[in-house]
């Protein structure tokens, strides 16, 4: 873990001279300035091991190459890293790796990300001098929920022993025997704990931790990446997307935020991509469970509203929320019922509740509020003075039969879906419900209703504040079906249908 404080020094490297944080790890400095010096078991969130001895460099007044990994920038540090004697010792060092390591590659899962392969082809000496047989250790081994273990690939960098040390503090995984049957693994095998176990999955430079989620299910170089903050709590740990064409999500993967999530994401949080996919989405408008044309939805939605703005009567709709929208869609929702069709019925779960008991679920990064914007979601409503009531006071309502259209803007995930079978229990023919969600199930609890699908989570493009305040962006720029839309898009839509019907536009793909 780098040691670094706001002074600078002056090091060259490679005969340049160049500015680095005083005690900044040689690596990262390098990293900063565009040179990379190859490393396999050192990782800016752990401990220094100096393992692998793929980091050598030459040091100024120093006879025998160095680790690099092990070194802190001071002034005046003079290293070489492109020089003959290092490049031939860095070549032996991936030499030595390999003496046992397999030829998986072609049903290996790391292949394409693997580090392995990357360095050799950069640094390898191609023509192999061992004689030897290779070492052969136990493939195949099942760790439990999330992971299975190739001994064989493994080559012993240490980083998921660390993390599990330093990290989780599960202290689960260690380097059993000795020489050449050094193997990784935990005792007798036992299966792993814990909420962060596929971080290890994703720090082991090889193909030997690999999750059971994502194993043969996609090779990476078909993936397309996509920057997002997880779904799953308040602590919005920011995330890669890992996605196909944008049609389907494979995985989800921890994205550097030293301010919030430093280099990890939970696993609880790693599977909410889940949610997104095609099995689980409402990829249509539906009346009354049948397929209608987004317009015809628009159309429909707009008339009842006509009416009840023609007769004053837009007292009458009562509008279900939640902190899983982004700030732009709660603004657009407000700006919509509360600003233009002076609505004043806002239902929700008690978020001022939720956020005050808001706390640290393991003292890691899981917190106990669900919402990735409960913060943003109170913002937004002071600013707008408007104040929810909760879920039980709209059940009353429709009782009583306070309210005649009722909009319910359900996110995705199974936690939601308990209010919303509530809600259905007490409605009747006479009230006019509309559901705004990307999820297929909200659409089978309503099956009566007036159902329009919207954008997942993670195609959203929008902020999000996290527990402590934080304003965090999500930048997706893909949507997974061609009928579904933004919460906003949606209501630009009705607005303008509502005011003028015969101008709704039919929206294309995208
Ligand atoms: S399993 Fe992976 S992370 Fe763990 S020691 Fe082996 S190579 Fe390193
Ligand atoms: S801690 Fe919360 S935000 Fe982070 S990965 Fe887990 S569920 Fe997602
Ligand atoms: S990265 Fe320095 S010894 Fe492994």
């Amino acid at each position: 873990m780098s040691d670094t404080n706001s002074k600078k020094v002056k090091i060259t490297l490679n005969g340049k001279e160049i500015e680095a944080p005083a005690g900044q790890n040689l690596l990262d400095a390098a990293d900063a300035n565009g040179v990379e010096i190859p490393r396999y078991c050192y990782h800016p969130g752990l401990s220094v091991a100096g393992q692998c001895r793929m980091c050598m460099v030459e040091v100024e007044g120093n006879p025998k190459l160095q680790i690099g990994c092990n070194i802190r920038c001071s002034d005046g540090l003079k290293v070489i890293s492109d020089s003959e004697k290092v490049k031939n010792a860095v070549k032996w060092s991936l030499e030595y790796h390999l003496v046992n390591h397999p030829i998986d590659c072609p049903i290996c899962d790391q292949a394409g990300e693997c580090g392995l392969q990357e360095y050799y082809m950069e640094h390898g000496q191609y023509k192999s001098d061992m004689h030897e047989q290779k070492v052969n250790k136990q493939k195949v081994v099942d760790l439990g929920d999330h992971i299975v273990l190739d001994k064989e690939r493994c080559i012993l960098c240490s980083r998921c022993v660390r993390f599990t040390q330093e990290i989780s503090k599960t202290s689960e995984f260690g380097i059993f025997n000795r020489g050449d049957r050094s193997v990784i693994g935990t005792v007798d095998d036992k299966p792993l704990t814990g909420n962060y176990q596929v971080n290890t999955v994703d720090i082991c430079p090889v193909g030997a931790l690999t999750s059971k989620d994502f194993r043969f299910e996609q090779r990476v170089w078909f993936l397309d990446e996509t920057e997002s903050v997880c779904s799953g709590c308040s602590k919005g740990c920011n995330v890669f997307v890992h996605h196909k064409k944008g049609k389907h999500i494979y995985r989800l993967k921890p994205r550097f935020n030293e301010a919030v999530n430093s280099y990890w994401m939970c696993d609880k949080g790693r599977y909410t991509y889940k949610d997104s996919n095609y099995d689980r989405r409402l990829s249509n408008a539906k009346m009354a469970g049948v397929d209608i044309p987004y317009s015809e939805a628009i159309q429909t939605w707009a008339s009842d509203l006509r009416v009840l703005v023609a007769t004053e009567r837009t007292d009458e709709i009562g509008v279900w929320i939640s902190p899983h929208h982004s700030n732009e869609e709660l603004n657009s929702i407000l700006d919509t019922f509360s600003g233009k069709l002076k609505v004043t019925k806002f239902y929700s779960e008690n978020i001022e509740q939720i956020v005050q008991k808001d706390e640290s679920v393991d003292g890691f990064l899981l917190r106990s509020d669900p919402y990735p914007n409960s913060k943003g979601f109170l913002s937004t409503l002071q600013g707008k003075k408007v104040k929810t009531q909760s879920t039980d006071d709209l059940i009353q309502t429709i009782k009583k039969g306070g309210v005649s259209h009722i909009v319910l803007i359900c996110p995705e995930g199974q936690r939601i879906l308990p209010e919303m079978l509530k809600i259905s229990k007490v409605l009747s023919p006479f009230q006019f419900v509309i559901v705004l969600t990307p999820q297929l199930a909200a659409m089978e609890i309503f099956s009566a209703a007036l159902s329009l699908p919207t954008l997942g989570h993670y195609e959203k493009t929008g902020t999000f504040i996290n527990h402590a305040g934080i304003v965090q962006h999500t930048a997706a720029g893909f949507k997974m079906f061609k009928e579904s839309h933004s919460v906003t898009d949606i209501l630009n839509d009705l607005m303008i249908a509502q005011a003028k019907p015969a101008e709704t536009r039919e929206r294309m793909a995208t």
